[in-house]
């Protein structure tokens, strides 16, 4: 079975971290967490350790994987030249929610790593475990979402153990991840740079620091292929997931209509669309707080599948700022569907 390794007790600490190194060293995986959730991770000059990784997930071998460093020195072993604008997004966002994704110098990173393409996201994470845990190992590491491929990305050491429990050997329990969505991923190798993937790290964060950015659409066909993970159902509990417009009177009205067809419904939501007909109810924080509802919004959707609810409704979110990294998780959840009830 899987191990759960504490952090936090000064007495055992060092024991721990010399553990997961030892683990990572010899080839194995190891979760642990980040800012934003936790990463399953391998040493990424190790093509069998990294192999590990996408058959414990289930992942698509095609969807490449971030690089994880503890410091920016390490960055010019694997990567072939940093264009100024990737420096200054290091300089103002590292350590933090940002991956970069740069042109890869061959040869020294495992093939698996980034799915045989010449491009690579690196990205050094903002939290103490995860630095200290790569500070130690002195090696990148290869590490996505440690949570079974197609579920939210996990917030909690439970959520690792309950997708990957048997098939990995160890789980760093840092407690909650802060963020709670993952990171950004920014292109820095096409003309303008592209958030592919939302994240922490916002468009108006990054065009202060680096001016105009663009944005892959979801609905882009075009640009869909840019980020590989794309394309693969995402986030998603068993209840098929729908977006509803943020007003209390269509919640009301969807969920009349659910239960006429002798239904049930989950709703996720900030406190002021709770209501009491929602036969199962997942809070997203209070409104206008939107860091709470990126930091709650996976743990709310891993919630349904505890019920026996037959369809999950969640009010749509403005996408300014992080809102923009929760509905790109919600429109992927819900595969784009939208309620629009039958009356
Ligand atoms: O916050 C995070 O980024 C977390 C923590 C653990 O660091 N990691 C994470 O990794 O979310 P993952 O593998 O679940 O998501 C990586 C995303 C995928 O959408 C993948 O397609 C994209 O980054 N990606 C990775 N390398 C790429 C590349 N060379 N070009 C384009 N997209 C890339
Ligand atoms: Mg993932």
């Amino acid at each position: 079975d899987t191990k759960i390794l504490a952090v936090g007790n000064l007495s055992t600490e060092e024991a721990t971290y010399a553990q997961a190194v030892q683990l990572l060293e010899s080839g194995e995986v190891v979760a642990f967490p980040t800012e934003t959730v936790y990463g399953l991770g391998a040493v990424a000059t190790n093509e069998k350790a990294v192999a590990k990784i996408f058959e414990a997930k289930g992942r698509p071998q095609d969807n490449p994987l971030i690089v994880h460093i503890g410091s920016n020195e390490e960055i010019h072993e694997f990567i072939s030249d940093i264009p100024k604008i990737a420096q200054k997004c290091m300089d103002s966002f590292w350590p933090g929610p940002l991956t970069l994704i740069l042109p890869l110098k061959p040869g020294i990173l495992a093939n698996n790593v980034s799915a045989g393409l010449n491009t690579v996201g690196v990205r050094m994470p903002n939290h103490p475990v995860a630095l200290k845990l790569l500070r130690q190992l002195k090696h990148p590491v290869a590490a996505p979402s440690a949570n079974r491929s197609g579920k939210p990305s996990p917030t909690k050491a439970n959520h690792v153990l309950h997708d990957l429990n048997g098939r990995i050997p160890s789980i760093i329990d840092g407690g909650v991840t802060g963020m709670g969505l993952e990171s950004t991923v920014l292109d820095c190798t096409s003309e303008i740079p592209t958030i592919l993937r939302p994240g922490g790290v916002t468009k108006e964060m990054l065009e202060q620091v680096i001016g105009p950015v663009n944005e892959a659409k979801l609905t882009d066909r075009a640009e869909a292929p840019r980020a590989p993970g794309m394309k693969y159902a995402h986030y998603a509990p068993n209840a098929p997931v729908f977006l509803i417009d943020a007003s209390l009177n269509s919640i009301r009205k969807a969920i009349e209509s659910i239960h006429r067809e002798q239904k049930k419904a989950a709703l996720i939501a900030t406190e002021q669309f709770q209501l009491p007909e929602a036969d199962y109810y997942f809070t997203l924080g209070n409104d206008g707080q939107i860091d709470e509802a990126a930091h709650l919004l996976y743990q709310a959707l891993r919630s349904c599948d505890d019920t026996d609810a037959d369809i999950v409704l969640v009010p749509v979110f403005p996408k300014t700022g992080v809102g923009a990294a929760i509905m790109n998780r919600l429109e992927k959840a819900a595969n784009g569907k939208w309620y629009l009830g039958n009356d």
